[in-house]
């Protein structure tokens, strides 16, 4: 009998094989109206020879395409052929990475200084940015892909994508991004495309993961997990080490005017971690803000590989609202008792409007096991229970009116066939459609992407 937990660490497990399936089994019947390809990055290879990676953050970025046409599913997948991909060939690390460093000499580090070698690792998000597909981690490297060779197309020249955070905001044509300038005099920078809208210095800045934004305003949460910008440069331990949990400082939520630029205001409160912003929108004079918060920056660690491997529980983070009224007062309420990460909504109609559901992953047991959807309005949850699912998708039905009138696309790990599938389930009632098996395990990744055929 094989526990919960080494069932789960298949999902973080290398996968070395790129393949090309024309046709994948099907169970179930996709919707006539779906058609397009689901396009995803995540880590596959953490193990590199003589060196094994710190994090799951931190394995080689490879990507995985679903393509949906004519009632069945093709499949690819590929490595991303970068100069990091390049650089662990000899088995270890070639470029520092979120929680492991190459291993290089003390002469080596200083050197670096002056050119800092961002990786390319691309392996935490795909984004239509200004017509161009790329792949994003959290440097300014962007890499430009062919959506359907997922053939590796280059560092990508889109000044919206070098600051450094892999969810920028935007339609495909139009990209709204923030980004952190640790070097010289550090500051937090919101860019529109490829103009930088606003700059605002900062002494100690944090770990900012995504960023809020409603039709005027674009918020940073900045939380206090944050960094002496030096010791990045002249400490020797990797980037995520040196962040420091701070809560004495609670949370500030910086509010710009995405227009102008203007540093419309800071709303202070309680200490919480977040990686994911859900959606955000105005309510009259106030401004409402969904995120996935975490009690402390515990779950940074706790992603490390080794304890996952392991089957160590992971901290759970929770869908709540925290509503900026004018004066500095802020509210804060929870949405769901459900846990709930990488959240996704009906982003081409709903983003920075009023919503009325989220969708994510959530953790029951000791990782990712259900996916969760919450209707924000009311607390209503419901919940599907399967294997290790990963973010659901969601794509909505053309024509529709109601706003979980679609389906949700998500890579689920079935331990018991010891491979992935991507599982579609109506986004309403999620019930399960339609299945379409990989031959393989997929890596539990992070982000994707639909592009409609
Ligand atoms: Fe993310």
């Amino acid at each position: 009998m094989v526990s919960l937990a080494t069932d789960a660490t298949l999902g973080l497990t290398n996968l070395d094989d790129e393949i090309v399936v024309d046709e994948l089994e099907l169970e179930g019947e996709l919707p006539r109206w779906l058609a397009g390809s689901l396009l995803r990055t995540g880590p596959a290879r953490w193990d590199l020879g003589e060196q094994t990676v710190n994090h799951w953050f931190d394995g080689l970025a490879m990507l995985h395409r679903f393509t949906i046409a004519g009632g069945t599913v093709s499949y690819a997948n590929r490595f991303l052929r970068t100069k990091a991909f390049a650089g662990a060939k000899n088995g270890t690390l070639g470029y520092r990475e979120f929680a492991t460093d190459p291993c290089r000499s003390a002469f080596q580090r200083v050197a670096s200084l002056f050119d800092p070698g961002f990786t390319d690792n691309a392996n935490v998000n795909v984004a239509k940015v200004m017509g161009k597909w790329v792949a994003l981690t959290e440097t300014p490297m962007a890499v430009q892909f062919d959506p359907e060779t997922l053939e590796t197309l280059g560092v990508s020249k889109i000044p919206a994508t070098t600051g450094g955070l892999a969810h920028p905001h935007g339609d495909g044509a139009k990209a709204l991004s923030m980004g952190i300038q640790m070097i010289g005099r550090p500051h937090y920078r919101l860019i529109e495309d490829d103009r930088i809208v606003a700059k605002l210095p900062v002494r100690r800045p944090a770990y900012i993961h995504s960023f809020a934004m409603t039709e005027r305003f674009a918020v940073l949460i900045e939380h206090p997990y944050t960094v002496n910008p030096l010791k990045l440069g002249f400490g020797n331990r990797p980037f995520i080490e040196n962040f420091r949990w701070a809560p004495q400082d609670g949370t500030r939520m910086v509010v710009f005017d995405r227009q102008s630029g203007e540093h419309v205001g800071d709303w202070q409160t309680d200490p919480f971690f977040v990686f994911h912003n859900v959606n955000a929108f105005e309510d009259g004079a106030e401004i409402v803000i969904d995120l996935c918060a975490y009690d402390d920056a515990e779950i940074v660690g706790a992603l490390g590989l080794q304890r996952l491997r392991a089957g160590a529980p992971i901290p759970k983070s929770y869908l709540e609202r925290f509503r900026l009224a004018p004066g500095g007062r802020v509210e804060r309420t929870r949405l769901s008792d459900e846990s709930l990460e990488l959240p996704r909504i009906d982003y081409g109609r709903a983003n920075g409007r009023p919503y009325r559901y989220a969708w994510g992953a959530g953790a029951r047991a000791d990782f990712f096991d259900t996916i969760v959807k919450v209707d924000v309005t009311t607390g209503e949850t419901r919940t599907w229970s399967e294997g290790y699912p990963g973010e659901p998708v969601y794509v909505g039905r053309p024509g529709r009116t109601d706003e979980d009138d679609g389906v949700l696309l998500s890579v689920v790990l079935e331990p018991e066939r010891g491979a992935s599938s991507m599982v579609v389930l109506d986004a309403a009632s999620l019930t399960e459609l339609a299945r379409a098996r990989v031959p393989h395990h997929i890596p539990f990744g992070f982000h994707g992407q639909f592009s409609r055929a």
